[in-house]
């Protein structure tokens, strides 16, 4: 009997004893095409040598000093590797183990932020329904995907929730996405206004959703709206990049394809690739400064911070990507992609929506096309698209709650960046076996 606490206690998941490039092979010698790079972390795939000679390198050099009292090689050549090519004015990294700890860390500046400039009533965040920040309470405070929230919600902080930019859903007949994308961001102002503009610390936003909605990118202009009116009223841009950032939208920061620069970018999955845990918020030099001449300290810190052999570790994976053109590759193999995917599933009577950039798709499944009506939610349908998937040797990341935190159903696909079109013609062919055999299933049951 295994003594781990799974994430479901009622299924017995297979042992991962090795990887191959783009596949997880089992102990019973079962091999997964992982078309979703575990939740969109694994961008190199599982084997790459390069990184794991550094790892090597580095735990045979150092294996941790203690970021209060050091630094290290590594953590600096990361930092100098992620600020080259920064948005504009992004001057310092602050490094974490993960997604949602970073969320938390940057929640936090943001508010000393304030703090240190004399502002101390801002004490809000505004961020979205629908989105994920994360599964501490703090980062969860701010998501907004109630099924997700729900059991937790009497010990979160206070955040406000505007719509989502999610024109399959939200655009009404007849408005087009400009429209629709300006709606929705004023939403932000009106929230501004409702709770008073200096309470509020800033807007938290998935530069593209992911997780809880399924790869939704923003329409056009909508990125530059809110940052017009973060401006207006003095409120922070903090764009969590957590999932879509470091390439996996076909560029390095998500944000680069909405003309914004944040005030907080954060970044994590790719960045170790699942070689190692780590996490970096990119922090614009107004905030350090801002804090810098205050005080000098970031009122926060984790035994783990800026871990060396991680660092050393992120160092490797980013230098892989950008000696080997790996974004680039994201992008063609990310558009040849969607491409076979419209093919097979634009008439496909459960596939609503086929959507996202790079190699950064969801497909939201609906029980009818037409009326975009969502399966009930007592099937669990993700949850057998993802088991039946695995039987037939495919990792693809589905959701569920896609549509309103409750119902709706999506398939994420977020493989690593160096497949090549024999891998992009199997995740399709696996992927259209998977989805005949579930809903077969389903219409029988
Ligand atoms: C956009 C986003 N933010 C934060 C997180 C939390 O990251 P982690 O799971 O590494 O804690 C996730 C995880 O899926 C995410 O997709």
């Amino acid at each position: 009997m295994s003594h781990v606490f799974p994430r479901f206690s009622n299924i017995e998941f297979p042992v991962a004893v090795k990887g191959d490039g783009p596949y997880i092979i089992d102990r019973e010698g079962n091999r997964y095409l992982d078309a979703c790079g575990g939740a969109g972390i694994s961008c190199l795939g599982h084997s790459e040598p390069a990184v794991i000679k550094a790892i090597q390198d580095q735990v045979a050099k150092l294996e941790f000093a203690y970021a209060m009292f050091y630094t290290s090689e590594p953590a600096e050549l990361l930092a100098d590797d992620l600020v080259s090519d920064a948005p504009a004015g992004m001057t310092r990294v602050l490094y974490g183990c993960g997604g949602s700890e970073q969320m938390d860390g940057t929640l936090k500046m943001a508010r000393q932020y304030f703090v240190d400039i004399g502002q101390p009533r801002r004490t809000r965040f505004i961020a979205r329904r629908q989105s994920y920040h994360g599964a501490t309470l703090g980062s969860l405070s701010v998501s907004g995907h109630f099924k997700r929230r729900e059991i937790y919600a009497p010990l979160l902080a206070d955040a406000e929730h505007i719509s989502p930019c999610y024109a399959y859903r939200g655009r009404r007949d007849g408005e087009t996405e400009m429209d629709y994308g300006l709606r929705v961001a004023d939403e932000l102002e009106e929230a501004l206004l409702r709770v008073g503009p200096e309470t509020v610390i800033g807007f938290v936003a998935e530069t593209i959703v992911g997780a809880t909605a399924g790869c939704v990118p923003p329409t056009p202009g909508y990125f530059k709206r809110v940052r017009e009116i973060c401006d207006k009223y003095g409120a922070l841009l903090i764009m969590d990049e957590v999932m879509c950032g470091l390439g996996r939208t076909g560029a390095r920061w998500a944000c680069w394809q909405e003309g914004v620069t944040p005030d907080l970018l954060v970044v994590a999955k790719g960045l170790g690739a699942g070689y190692q845990p780590i996490s970096a918020t990119l922090v614009s030099d107004k905030i350090f400064e801002a804090i810098n001449g205050a005080r000098g300290t970031f009122m926060h810190g984790h035994s783990y911070q800026a871990h060396a052999v991680a660092c050393a570790a992120a160092l490797a994976v980013q230098r892989v990507i950008r000696e080997r053109n790996l974004i680039a590759n994201a992008q063609t193999q990310g558009e040849s992609l969607m491409r076979l995917l419209e093919d097979r599933f634009r008439n496909h009577p459960h596939v609503g929506d086929i959507r996202g950039r790079g190699l950064f798709i969801g497909l939201e499944l609906t029980q009818d096309r037409e009326t975009k009506e969502p399966f009930d939610p007592a099937l669990n349908l993700w949850l057998k698209v993802m088991l039946k998937g695995m039987e037939f040797g495919l990792m693809c990341y589905p959701g569920g709650g896609t549509a309103d935190g409750t119902k709706g159903d999506h398939v994420l696909l977020a493989p690593p960046f160096n497949i090549n079109s024999g891998h992009v013609e199997e995740i399709v062919e696996k992927l259209a076996h998977t989805f005949d055999s579930v809903f077969k299933q389903v219409s029988l049951s």
